[in-house]
């Protein structure tokens, strides 16, 4: 049940809506002061009365029902507790009834909303800077996709531009088969490092005349490209793999390379292209931009021309209702110019694109070496993870048995939880050793508290004790704050989804932990006996359920033991 809805429905106050007033109810932050709570200053001055004396009407009009346990009125507040025992009813059978579908809703309606994130370059380093856009976007792809709308992941690869032209031409002087089958991914960028550090005027012809047959269809110079390419995403496949992140299309850059000169066509059609120094720009002045560079003096196309052909074909293919770019805040300027070209040609969906800008992380220990030099490729972050979480577990848990396979989950789940669990717009500074912190607001204490409930159901099935329905039982302070944090669920990932901001389940599920600990620690669930543990039981089945499906929209793994 909606609770919000419910209290809201009760409450009348001239010109004001049910919706209104839904949105204005917020849970204070002392449980003491009640469940609820609705803030009436707003109201004052349509009522011309006093918070205080609205709050006090209102309170003598709404009747305790079996909802709604008590409404006081507290200095211009109207404080609301729920009937502990019904709440507590309603949200477990739900969420055991639910299972894996709790916090599910068709608030989507199927409507298309195609996300772009990851969006690797070809033949260079899938690096530490990768890591938000990767699993912000593969968080966002399962929440929506949990809400009833028809999610579409578009890995919009970096596989355009002159730098393959000088990469085969490192390789053709310096490079050979063996060693690139061999090296991969790191044997390319290894080439393509040397020619930016070593290329005389000669190589930088070459490179261009490279460029160019590509650009012809000339078979070899593609076959070397298309290699390149293959070795690219077979490797970064193997990160998408840890991190549970899929798509449902690579059409990157290059897809583009014959959609483009329709756009320049319409554009100067419409009057919008001008020529500056050569080059064919839209001009921004009167929106307080740069202009926007469509085409260089030689004809070169550019990354935003690209973008304009791939958001027009987007929107022609899949008819989203909305289109997101999980993008670093770096290009802020890029796409406040992509959206308002799209809005001077009249596109009106123009205004359902979005830019989900997100901050920087860096590494605490920037001093760590990597295979490369200055550049921290994210596979290196995540095997010194998975280490670092095998020393951990080794201390922690020296008995479990499965200790790698826990690791990996252990530790490929902490490095996406740093970028997944503040505001995605902070910068952030990512600390192996607070990531992995079985005490502190991280996966591995989500992941434990998982455990922790899974080893106590172990043992009520062991000794042949159902963890079925929820008995009709009182529930005491922690169990009913508990049922409260649990019900709030569904909700969190309602506004994840609708602020883009997955860090509002996992603060959810931190909330969730701490009150499942906090229960753990005082209610003791197993010595207790009939209904009451029957109830307790039904409960920790249900804080799992609600914890195992926020952490699997997050794409982290739940271990079963820890
Ligand atoms: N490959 C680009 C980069 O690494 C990101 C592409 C983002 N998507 C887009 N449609 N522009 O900076």
């Amino acid at each position: 049940m909606d609770y919000r809805r419910y209290i809201a429905e009760k409450i009348n106050v001239d010109g004001v809506s049910a919706d209104e007033v839904a949105s204005l109810l917020n849970v204070p932050p002392d449980p003491a002061m009640g469940d609820y709570a609705l803030p009436c200053f707003r109201f004052a001055k349509a009522l011309r009365k006093s918070p205080a004396l609205i709050a006090q009407e209102l309170a003598a009009a709404i009747p305790a029902d079996e909802v709604i346990a008590q409404v006081t009125a507290l200095n211009g507040y109207l404080n609301f507790r729920l009937n502990r025992a019904g709440l507590a009813k309603d949200v477990l059978s739900r969420i055991l009834c639910e299972g894996e579908r709790y916090g599910t809703s068709d608030v989507g309606g199927g409507r298309v909303v195609c996300i772009d994130y990851s969006s690797v370059n070809i033949a260079k380093p899938f690096h530490i800077g990768h890591l938000s856009t990767t699993v912000i976007g593969g968080a966002l792809y399962r929440i929506f996709n949990f809400l009833g709308y028809r999610a579409v992941g578009i890995n919009h690869l970096g596989d355009y531009g002159t730098q393959f032209g000088k990469l085969i031409a490192a390789y053709k002087k310096w490079g050979s088969r063996e060693e690139v089958e061999k090296g991969g991914i790191h044997a390319i960028n290894d080439l393509y490092v040397r020619f930016n550090n070593e290329a005389d005027e000669q190589m930088e012809h070459e490179a261009r005349e490279y460029f160019r047959l590509i650009e012809s269809g000339d078979k070899e110079a593609n076959e070397l490209f298309d290699w390149f390419k293959s070795l690219t995403l077979a490797y970064v496949q193997t990160i998408y793999d840890r991190l549970h992140i899929t798509f449902d299309s690579y059409a990157g850059e290059r897809f583009y390379t014959d959609k483009m000169a329709p756009v320049v066509e319409e554009l100067r059609q419409k009057g919008l292209l001008k020529e500056s120094e050569g080059a064919q720009i839209v001009d921004l002045e009167p929106y307080g931009m740069p202009p926007a560079l469509i085409l260089r003096s030689d004809g070169a196309s550019l990354y935003l021309t690209r973008d304009l052909a791939a958001a027009i074909y987007r929107h022609d293919t899949y008819h989203f209702y909305k289109c997101l770019y999980v993008v670093a805040y770096q290009q802020n300027l890029h796409f406040k110019q992509l959206f308002k070209v799209l809005e001077l040609m009249g596109r009106e969906w123009a205004k359902d694109m979005v830019h989900v800008a997100y901050g920087m992380v860096s590494l605490e220990d920037g001093a760590m070496s990597t295979r490369k030099g200055k550049v921290v490729w994210l596979e290196d972050v995540l095997s010194r993870c998975v280490e670092k979480a095998r020393a951990v577990l080794e201390e922690k848990s020296p008995d479990l048995e499965n200790k790698d396979e826990v690791a990996e989950l252990v530790g490929v789940g902490a490095v996406a939880f740093g970028a997944l669990c503040n505001n995605k717009i902070k910068d952030i500074t990512f600390s192996y050793d607070r990531a992995l912190n079985f005490d502190g607001e991280t996966s591995v204490y989500l992941q434990y508290t998982c455990a922790r409930a899974a080893s106590v159901l172990a043992k009520a099935k062991a000794e042949g004790i159902a963890a079925g329905e929820a008995p009709d039982v009182q529930p005491c302070e922690a169990e009913a704050e508990l049922v409260k944090q649990l019900a709030a669920f569904p909700d969190a990932v309602v506004q994840a989804a609708e602020k883009y901001e997955p860090s509002l389940v996992s603060r959810c599920l931190l909330d969730i932990a701490k009150q499942f600990n906090k229960f753990y620690l005082e209610c003791k669930i197993m010595q207790a006996e009939g209904d009451v543990r029957a109830f307790r039981l039904a409960l920790t089945r249900a804080a799992l359920t609600a914890l195992k499906n926020g952490l699997t929209l997050l794409g982290i793994g739940v271990p079963e033991k820890m």
